[in-house]
């Protein structure tokens, strides 16, 4: 067994007797519900802007009828110039932005 194998299993070992080892790992994940928080919250939770506000069934329901690549599409590009581009998190990858309209979508149903 080479040295670089067994590091790696030695790590391996101590990583199995922490609880909470997995969680570690997981740490850099994204949080679409965090970033909804702390970004699109602003508008989308209060209404600001004439936003469509999370939790109203039926504006959603006629903005998913558009289709969710639409949806992502006016979410990156802006829309009309009161939803601004990426929804102001300019650090969000395209899949980033997508998690979070799916979280919208799912807390407003
Ligand atoms: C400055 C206020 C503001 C912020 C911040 C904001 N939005 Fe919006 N958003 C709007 C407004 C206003 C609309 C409605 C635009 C319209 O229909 O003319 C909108 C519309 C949308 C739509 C529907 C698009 C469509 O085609 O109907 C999605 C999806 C969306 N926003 C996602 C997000 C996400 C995700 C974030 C956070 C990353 C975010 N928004 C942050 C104001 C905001």
């Amino acid at each position: 067994m080479n040295t670089r194998r067994y590091t790696q299993l030695m790590l391996l070992a101590i990583c199995s007797l922490l609880a909470n080892c997995s969680l570690a790992a997981e740490a850099d994940a994204f949080d679409a519900a965090i970033t909804y928080q702390g970004t699109c919250f602003a508008c989308h939770g209060t209404g600001a802007a004439h936003a469509p506000e999370v939790g109203d069934v039926i504006e959603w329901e006629i903005r998913l009828e558009k289709g969710m690549d639409v949806l992502i599409q006016n979410t990156i590009n802006g829309l009309n110039g009161v939803m601004p581009p990426r929804g102001l998190c300019t650090n969000c990858t395209d899949d980033n932005l997508t998690a979070i309209i799916e979280y919208m979508l799912e807390n407003s149903k």
